[in-house]
């Protein structure tokens, strides 16, 4: 069925604004380019830590956290987040950012409710994704996202972000 002008029109403004193409995915190449342009020309990692949060938080539909916990002294700690307040520590193994911690891969969980011993932060949170950030065989922290919706994130998302840590990871000094 033919689109009217106006729908049209509408879906070209978006994609503009938004970084959401027609098919409804992320642009994730679009968004490296964007992470690249405001970590460039900065070394200090809680400031980059910060701006990737803004830009995640900002660009990506349907989520409701977006964060970073550091590993310190082997602990999981509260980094750089956009959100509700969240635990500020969480111990390895526990909960999916323990989880994802230990056994050192990006976790997708479709349904947290389901996922034993998860920890919730914010009880609108639905799915969630976890990707660690590896530098040299060692483990700096991970990106922890958060959704209202079921099943939300698949495996382009995954990729994606992965793609976007390493970008971020050139710049944690
Ligand atoms: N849900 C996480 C805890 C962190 S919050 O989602 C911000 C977990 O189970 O590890």
């Amino acid at each position: 069925m033919p689109r009217s002008i106006e729908d049209s029109t509408e879906a070209r403004l978006d994609a503009f604004v938004s970084n959401t193409g027609h098919d409804g995915n992320l642009n994730y190449g679009l968004l490296n380019q964007q992470l690249q342009g405001l970590i460039d020309n900065e070394t200090d990692a809680i400031a980059n830590l910060a701006n990737a949060s803004a830009l995640l938080w900002q660009e990506l539909p349907k989520i409701n956290w977006v964060g970073f916990y550091l590993l310190k002294q082997e602990q999981l700690v509260l980094g750089p987040f956009q959100g509700k307040p969240a635990c500020s520590r969480i111990t390895l193994g526990e909960g999916v950012c323990g989880t994802a911690a230990v056994m050192g891969r990006t976790i997708v969980v479709a349904d947290v409710h389901q996922f034993p011993g998860h920890i919730a932060c914010d009880l609108a949170s639905k799915s969630e994704i976890v990707v660690p950030l590896w530098r040299n065989g060692q483990l700096l922290g991970l990106l922890d996202i958060d959704s209202p919706v079921i099943d939300r994130f698949d495996y382009l998302d995954q990729q994606g972000l992965e793609g976007l840590m390493q970008i971020l990871l050139a710049r944690l000094d």
